[in-house]
């Protein structure tokens, strides 16, 4: 079988994924359409013609312009329902995705609708397609305290459908610190936090990430590989990093899928995942992530089942759900 099929047909597990980076033009237009909203663009290619960055701060312009014409329940659910049926096709079996609810609740749609939409979409991913979830609610970090600490209130509501707190958006300048107090608050009331940190960030913020938010996962992580000490730690406390091979090639953290450090940081014992982050706008969901790095670094299958073992691993599943899975990861490496 060729490790393109291989990749196809294994059972996956995302960790790292914004629900707003899953708006595919075509359902842009449609959703704006109906909701009398203007797009800058006025055909799907020209759209996706925009879709070229040189860093993260250019793409963050456009996936916020882009979440713009989200205005009702019902757009937030077949959202979140496209990228379900989708990965649904390419064998994920579970997603713990993210949601930015300041994305939408400054421009005054209410948290309700927002969280409602997601929420019922996941519901009916878990009942007809199987796909069991974890919704983790990000705050923006170039937004200040106070808004976070705002956000997390308006959360306390939904304690039951929100697993965990993140922490993503424009990273240079917004240090974890700036959101300890936050973050604090957040695991009180039984939060699980994970962070962004050291996607264009330096090795420092993935310190502060560990220290001050004291984090069950890093989410990208890269540059950690700038500080040998912080390796050591991450390795030895087998610290998840839900790393994202296309995002760091269209976002120019890596020039080329050649040079990107998965592979050294296996070597590192580092407990590094494969996952998609926005993928309508950086050319592929799961498959084509685990794909273009198979190639790119010539993976082998055991490689491969080893990043996918890792991502059920590092899920938030229950223990006896993911030795299932591991089980069942073996089976398909002998059978294939
Ligand atoms: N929001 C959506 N995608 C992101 C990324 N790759 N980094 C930070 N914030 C994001
Ligand atoms: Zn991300």
């Amino acid at each position: 079988m060729s490790i393109e099929k291989f990749i196809e047909g294994i059972p996956k597990a995302e960790l790292h994924l914004h629900i707003e980076g899953t708006f595919e033009p075509e359902l842009m237009f449609e959703i704006a359409k109906r909701n009398n909203k203007k797009i800058k663009y006025t055909t799907v290619d020209e759209l996706k013609n925009a879709y070229s960055f040189n860093n993260l701060q250019e793409f963050l312009d456009i996936y916020y312009a882009g979440a713009n014409v989200l205005i009702e329940e019902q757009d937030f659910y077949d959202l979140t329902w496209a990228y379900l049926t989708k990965v649904h096709e390419q064998n994920v079996e579970h997603v713990e995705i993210f949601f930015d609810p300041q994305t939408h609740t400054d421009r005054g749609i209410s948290f309700d609708t927002v969280i409602n939409g997601i929420y019922k979409a996941l519901q009916d991913g878990e009942k007809k397609l199987g796909i069991t979830n974890v919704l983790i609610m990000s705050f923006l970090r170039h937004l200040d305290e106070s808004s976070a600490f705002e956000t997390l209130q308006q959360a306390l509501p939904f304690k039951e459908w929100i697993g965990g707190v993140g922490l993503d958006s424009s990273e240079v300048g917004n240090p974890p610190s700036k959101f300890e107090r936050v973050f604090a608050k957040a695991r009180e009331e039984d939060f699980t936090p994970v962070a962004h940190a050291g996607e264009e960030g330096p090795a420092e913020y993935i310190w502060e990430a560990l220290d001050l938010l004291h984090v069950a996962r890093i989410d990208h992580g890269n540059r950690c590989l700038d500080d040998e000490v912080l390796v050591e730690k991450l390795a030895a406390l087998q610290m998840p990093l839900t790393l994202c091979p296309l995002s760091n090639l269209e976002l120019k953290v890596i020039t080329d899928l050649k040079n990107h450090p998965i592979l050294k940081m296996m070597d590192k014992n580092l407990l590094v995942t494969v996952n998609s982050d926005d993928p309508a706008y950086f050319g592929g969901y799961m498959n084509e992530n685990y794909w273009g790095i198979a190639q790119a670094l010539d993976l082998s299958k055991k490689q491969i089942t080893e990043l996918v073992k890792n991502s059920f691993k590092a899920s938030w599943l229950p223990d006896t759900e993911k030795e299932k899975k591991l089980l069942e990861l073996d089976q398909y490496f002998q059978n294939h």
